[in-house]
């Protein structure tokens, strides 16, 4: 049985802690898009893990594998690999493994992350300038420079000289300068450390789903960053819907594959872009304090807003989503009453889903329904039947809403603190 794991709105659903619950019961874990702008937390007891590019799964040993999808910052991955090992997890060549044709962040695209933004003035992305734009860019104009790429130096070399040249009318305008031998040099010495890894995982991946293994797939970000579907151009780069699986990983289409819908039990988003129904007043700050609501990566303010059905109905269908996974519910915990947006106005119309263009986006103006909170506290329960019955309310109200099941509630951001509403667990 396969299973992916999607973020249905703008990232931080909680994606990082719902993977290694359910890895619990998988053999492989798997990224396959995205790169180190992703950023998710583990919470085991009281031991916090953050993990940029490694799949979640790494932190309970399982075997992990960094697909074809995903863009490499390699000096980010030896520093996360670092930092993980101090914490008394194990990694080595048997429970990693990146694909040989995944292709590379170098240092150039994070300055050129960085000019791009500037050049945005006002209408900047808020990207977590790791690069990831520009380097799949030159993935896209088949340029870039690819894992398998540094144990040949005489054509890494020449794909260094041919990459640093197809840039530098931009870097010498910005005055910036690579220095294309240290760069080759660094390249060189990190790939010394990462070499051990590499390995033809389509190939690793499709024997494990002959011998039926339990591979769940590990997304980053969230849907609505998708580059085709999300809302363009306050996206990211790569497609983050469950579609890029398999163009990310080469593991070939087969039957027996759920995907699981992460979703929090409000909205948040970082970075610009159009967010229907944000909130600029006390409720907001509200839900940044009790959710702790900052970037793990940039460490920004998040964003936050009321709970969309509309983007989620939408997020479901284009992910196959078939189970929803409902996360942070204890944050609403404190509130009198909680908004739900269940339809769009935009200029006297109403819309059920969202339209693609960027001014009809900004003109939306949210209908909302408006049920009782539940005052009390639901941090850490384990149980359906022991949330009140406003908690439960409202989770029915917006399964009922977005015709999907809700079948797994988050309590809180440590491991245990999860409702099996439908047994999935014990049922993979
Ligand atoms: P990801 O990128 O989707 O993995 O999410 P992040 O790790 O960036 O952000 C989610 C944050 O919420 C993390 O700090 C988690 O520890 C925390 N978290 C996850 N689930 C819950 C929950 O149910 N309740 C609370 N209070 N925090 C949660
Ligand atoms: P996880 O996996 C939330 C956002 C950035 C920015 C936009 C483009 O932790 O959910 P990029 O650097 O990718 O070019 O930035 O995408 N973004 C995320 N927001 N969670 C993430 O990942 C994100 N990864 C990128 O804030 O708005
Ligand atoms: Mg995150």
């Amino acid at each position: 049985m396969f299973y992916t794991v999607i973020g249905t709105q703008w990232g931080d659903e909680g994606k990082g802690k719902i993977v290694d619950w359910l890895s619990s019961k998988a053999d492989v874990v798997v990224r396959f898009q995205g790169g180190n702008n992703a950023g998710h937390t583990l919470k085991i007891k009281e031991k916090i893990f953050k993990l940029n590019l490694l799949p979640s799964g790494i932190i309970r040993g399982k075997q992990c594998i960094i697909g074809n999808g995903v863009i490499l910052d390699p000096w980010a991955l030896e520093e996360e690999i670092q930092i993980l090992k101090k914490q008394g997890i194990v990694i080595n060549s048997k429970n990693l493994q990146i694909a040989e044709n995944i292709c590379l962040i170098l240092p150039l695209h994070i300055i050129l992350d960085e000019i791009n933004e500037k050049n945005r003035g006002e209408e900047k992305l808020g990207t977590t300038k790791k690069g990831i734009g520009p380097a799949y860019e030159d993935k896209i104009g088949r340029r870039a420079i690819r894992l398998c790429d540094l144990s040949d130096e005489k054509l890494l070399r020449k794909k260094i000289t041919n990459l640093i040249s197809f840039h530098s009318v931009r870097l010498i305008h910005f005055d910036k300068k690579i220095n294309e031998a240290d760069l080759i040099n660094k390249l060189l010495k990190v790939f010394n450390k990462i070499s051990q890894y590499l390995a033809p995982t389509w190939k690793i991946l499709n024997d494990y789903g002959k011998k039926e293994k339990i591979i769940l797939f590990e997304g980053a970000q969230g849907a609505l960053l998708d580059i085709d579907f999300g809302t363009y151009p306050f996206v990211t780069s790569s497609n983050t819907s469950s579609g890029q699986i398999f163009a990310g990983t080469g593991f070939g289409i087969k039957d027996n594959h759920q995907v699981f819908g992460i979703t929090k039990a409000y909205t948040t988003r970082v970075g610009s872009g159009p967010f229907p129904s944000e909130l600029f007043d006390e409720i907001g700050n509200y839900l940044v304090v009790k959710g702790k609501e900052f970037g793990t990566v940039t460490k920004r303010k998040r964003r936050c807003g009321w709970f969309d059905t509309i983007l989620v109905k939408q997020t479901v269908q284009i992910n196959g989503v078939s189970n929803i996974i409902l996360t942070k519910l204890d944050v609403l915990d404190e509130l009198n009453e909680i908004k739900i947006c269940v339809g769009y106005k935009i200029d006297n119309s109403n819309y059920d889903y969202l339209p693609f263009n960027e001014n009809l986006q900004q003109r939306i103006l949210p209908i909302y329904k408006i049920i009782p909170g539940w005052k009390s506290s639901t941090f850490g329960i384990t149980e359906w039947s022991d949330l009140p019955k406003n908690a439960q309310n409202y989770i029915n109200y917006i399964e009922e809403v977005i015709k999907t099941k809700i079948s797994i509630i988050s309590t809180g951001p440590e491991r245990s603190q999860t409702i099996d509403r439908n047994n999935i667990l014990s049922n993979i």
